[in-house]
């Protein structure tokens, strides 16, 4: 399991399809969805055991210690805007 934040973004949605299409790692996928979010990106996802979306922002602690204590991923990837 890796845990990516702003997975629905440009860059993150990409990420995400890309590494589904070469690993059956699951992938835990925190986004936020503000403007530049959209779902639609991974819509070919639906369905798809491995990969689970969570609505919600980086800078909920207790989110984001909840999500690490459930999944425990291995490696978080960020494509969060600077
Ligand atoms: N787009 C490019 O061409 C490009 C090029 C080089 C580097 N980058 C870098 O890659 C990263 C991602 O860029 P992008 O174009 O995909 O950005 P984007 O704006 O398309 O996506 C950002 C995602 O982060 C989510 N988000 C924003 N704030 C959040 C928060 N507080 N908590 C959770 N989710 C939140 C948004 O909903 C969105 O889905 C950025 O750091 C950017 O600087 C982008």
């Amino acid at each position: 399991m890796i845990l990516i934040t702003g997975g629905a973004g440009f860059i993150g949605a990409n990420f995400v399809l890309d590494w589904l299409a070469g690993s059956q790692e699951p992938v835990l996928n925190l986004d936020k969805l503000t403007y530049a979010g959209n779902l639609e990106t991974l819509a070919s996802l639906q369905g798809d055991a491995r990969h689970t979306f969570v609505q919600g922002d980086i800078g909920d602690g207790e989110l984001v210690a909840g999500l690490l204590t459930r999944h425990q991923p291995r490696a978080i990837v960020n494509f969060l805007p600077p």
